[in-house]
Order: structure tokens, then C-alpha cells, then sequence
């Protein structure tokens, strides 16, 4: 990163506590199990998501025969005996990839409705600033550092299927970013943008009940 960012690296303010009594409420998942992705040529992909990403491989299998065809598909792809590979993302999460058999599916378009517009992986300033010299030591383009949130810096590139990848850092909180924090708004920016949404104001009020004025 350099020192111009550097200087601007610093954490949103908190937002207000809510008043004594409230229970916050909590998420039900817990997070990412897995993220689920296609490529129709697995290995690159491998080398690219151990090597310049750093995340290991941890699982390579073939789907069961039967549930590619065959009625016992549970929403996976309709091809038989497909490689189907899983990497560790950190943060006991995974990265999966199903191999399409080439030629067989067209290159999605990211700005298609329930399509993956892109994803972002938390990391470490370290570990970005890494990335970033193996980004340019192979030549891979990439846009950014950029503060996209306050205290937010991130970087965007394409992985070898074209898939949009970011990785986000929040220098300020060091070896733990606080990811949720970083992006949480206070009551009344988020007021005013859902009052573009809807003029419900007792629903606005219930959608913004967690937050902090
Ligand atoms: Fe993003």
C-alpha cells in the first residue's frame, strides 16, 4: 500500500451503542461453508488458487455417478463424474470448483441477474501487499489499492476463468480485520438511503432497529 493510503487507513468510527436493554440480534449462519464456483480446467485453477492466492487444497473428488444426470441431482452440474475440488479460504471456510467438461457452457456474465457479480476475500495488509507482488511478478493486471469503504482498501483482478476477485484489507485493525465492522452504518445514513427504497417508516425503523445512531 502506498504511504498516500497509508495515511487514510484508518477505521470508521463506531457507530452509537443502542440504549441499555436491547439484545443485539444475532445472525443465524455463521458464515461461508462453501462458495461454489465453475472452471472447465481445473489444474490452472489449482495453481492459481494454491500459488498466488495461498489457499490449500483440501479435497479432490469426483462427483458420485448418479447425481449428475440422474434424479438424485441435488442443483449441482448435469454432467456426469465431474472433478469437484475444494480449497481452504481461511477462516474455516471453503473455495469449491466444478470442472465443466470444455466447451460444454458458455462464459457467464457476472452482471446477470443470480449470477456471482464477484467476490471479495478478507486478508491481512501483509498478506495483500504479498498478493500483489506475486500479481505483478506474473503479470496479472489488477486495479486498486483503493479505499472503497472508510478504512477499507481493496484490489480487484481476474482469476484464470475470468472470475472478478477482490481482496479487501483493513489496515487499522492489523492481524484481525473486523469485516462486518468495517462496513456497518449508523442508523441514519442507512435511514436516508431506504427511505430511496420504500416511505415505509415503520418498516425503515424495524430495518434499522440493530444499528447505532
Ligand atoms: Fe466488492
Amino acid at each position: 500500500m502506498t504511504t498516500a493510503t497509508k495515511t487514510k487507513a484508518k477505521a470508521a468510527p463506531a457507530p452509537k451503542a443502542k440504549a441499555k436493554g436491547h439484545v443485539p440480534m444475532q445472525p443465524m449462519t455463521r458464515g461461508v461453508h462453501h462458495l461454489a464456483l465453475n472452471t472447465d480446467d481445473m489444474k490452472k485453477t489449482i495453481d492459481f488458487y494454491v500459488d498466488v492466492l495461498g489457499m490449500p487444497l483440501v479435497h479432490a473428488l469426483k462427483v458420485p455417478a448418479g447425481l449428475g444426470t440422474g434424479p438424485l441431482n441435488r442443483g449441482n452440474p448435469p454432467y456426469e463424474n465431474l472433478r469437484h475440488y475444494f480449497f481452504d479460504m481461511g477462516n474455516d471456510s471453503l473455495l469449491a470448483f466444478f470442472e465443466i467438461p470444455k466447451g460444454k457452457e458458455p462464459e457467464g456474465n457476472r452482471n446477470a441477474i443470480a449470477a456471482m457479480q464477484h467476490v471479495s476475500f478478507a486478508i491481512t495488509e501483509a498478506r495483500f501487499e504479498a498478493i500483489r507482488e506475486k500479481l505483478e511478478g506474473l503479470g496479472i493486471e489488477y486495479l486498486g489499492p483503493m479505499e472503497v469503504l472508510p478504512g477499507v482498501f481493496s484490489m480487484y483482478f481476474f482469476d484464470p476463468n475470468n472470475i472478478r476477485l477482490e481482496l479487501s484489507c483493513q489496515p487499522a485493525d492489523g492481524a484481525a480485520p473486523k469485516v462486518v465492522r468495517g462496513c456497518t452504518q449508523n442508523a441514519e445514513a442507512m435511514r436516508k438511503e431506504l427511505l430511496t427504497l420504500t416511505d415505509d417508516r415503520v418498516w425503515i425503523e424495524q430495518r434499522v432497529a440493530e444499528l447505532g445512531e
